[in-house]
């Protein structure tokens, strides 16, 4: 009844009422739905965000494992080469020392089989020798026809001259077996603590000495410059010295030779210097007199190699003193300028 009473015009107000409260209410269902949507696309880009940074963290960590490890490995590798090399070295060493036994256990097996031969020789022209001073006195003193006399005395002559030769070569050949005798002992000896400049000091003194005994007018000037902060170094001090001595023998027999050629406006001048380079003891021989060949550079290290006349080298120094500083892991070196200097330097590790 009562809605009979409404009139067409509230119906009508009513009517638009309910289509504006419908359309608010969707309009109301529609704004939150997109909030809702606005909100879960916010909440996605956060949640990659943190999933990015997150991703960029584990990169960082594990490039820095990476790197961590490739150090590890190249400290590794690093390590390895450093064994193999060590190991090759000790290998090269190894086989030098054996060939070095072996060539000693032969040198001297040779040299003492030599040596008896050449002592009967040496000793019995000895004997012959003051045999034939005996024989010539006495047909001195006999009454010979003047025709013998003639046809002896050219003979014992000759004779004694042979005598000589055989015994000036036999001692020759003595030396020679000596020295190779020494080359077979070279690895006898015991290292110890050395100080090199003492033992060169010794040695230097040693070395001119003999030198002017056997050559008298020989005159030489030698400057040491010994470097006074030298450590002890572990050496055998029998061979190095040997070395040195040789090195100086050398450096003055080519300056006496030098001195022979130039005369008065040469002057012999040998120097030897001692330094510490880093890990290293450095001994120099230099001497200002004929210098070595350029064809000879090569050469000079052989056993029995030498310039010298016959009797005057045995060429067994300089092969020597190389395997005995072989023998010490250091290293020999030369250099040379023919008719200027020659100068051998030692290289000995500490
Ligand atoms: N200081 C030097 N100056 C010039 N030549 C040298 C010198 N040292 C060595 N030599 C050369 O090296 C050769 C070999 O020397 P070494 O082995 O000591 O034997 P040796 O002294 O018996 O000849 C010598 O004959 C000489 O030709
Ligand atoms: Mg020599």
């Amino acid at each position: 009844m009562v809605l009979l009473d409404i009139s067409i015009q509230d119906r009508v107000i009513i009517g638009i009422s309910a289509m504006v409260l419908l359309f608010s209410s969707f309009l109301i269902a529609f704004v939150t739905n997109q909030r809702k949507k606005l909100k879960y696309h916010k909440d996605l880009q956060a949640i990659q965000e943190d999933q990015q940074r997150l991703l960029m963290k584990q990169n960082i960590l594990l490039e820095e494992k990476v790197n961590e490890r490739t150090s590890e490995l190249m400290h590794q590798k690093n390590n390895l080469q450093n064994a193999l090399s060590d190991l090759e070295k000790s290998q090269l060493q190894l086989i030098q020392k054996e060939k070095m036994a072996s060539l000693g256990e032969l040198t001297s097996g040779v040299a003492h089989e030599i040596q008896n031969p050449l002592n009967f020789v040496i000793n019995f022209s000895e004997v012959t020798s003051e045999m034939l001073i005996e024989m010539k006195e006495r047909l001195a003193s006999e009454k010979l026809p003047d025709s013998l006399k003639n046809d002896i005395d050219p003979i014992l002559d000759d004779m004694t001259d042979n005598i000589h030769k055989i015994q000036r070569h036999g001692k020759r050949a003595d030396n020679i077996v000596k020295n190779m005798l020494q080359h077979s002992r070279m690895r006898s000896g015991e290292m110890e603590p050395t100080d090199i400049n003492s033992l060169i000091e010794e040695y230097q003194k040693l070395s001119y000495q003999s030198f002017k005994a056997a050559n008298k007018h020989y005159e030489c000037t030698i400057s040491t410059s010994l470097d006074g902060h030298m450590e002890r170094i572990n050496i055998v001090p029998q061979d190095i010295g040997s070395l040195v001595l040789n090195l100086l023998n050398n450096a003055f027999y080519s300056t006496l030779q030098k001195k022979k050629i130039k005369g008065y406006d040469y002057m012999p001048t040998v120097s030897i210097t001692t330094s510490m380079n880093r890990d290293k003891a450095v001994i120099i021989v230099r001497d200002n007199g004929l210098g070595i060949n350029p064809k000879f550079l090569d050469k000079i290290y052989q056993p029995f190699f030498t310039t010298k006349p016959t009797g005057e080298g045995t060429g067994l120094g300089l092969s020597l003193g190389y395997n005995i500083v072989k023998a010490h892991q250091g290293e020999l070196k030369v250099q040379s300028v023919e008719g200027e200097f020659a100068e051998f330097m030692i290289e000995l590790n500490y």
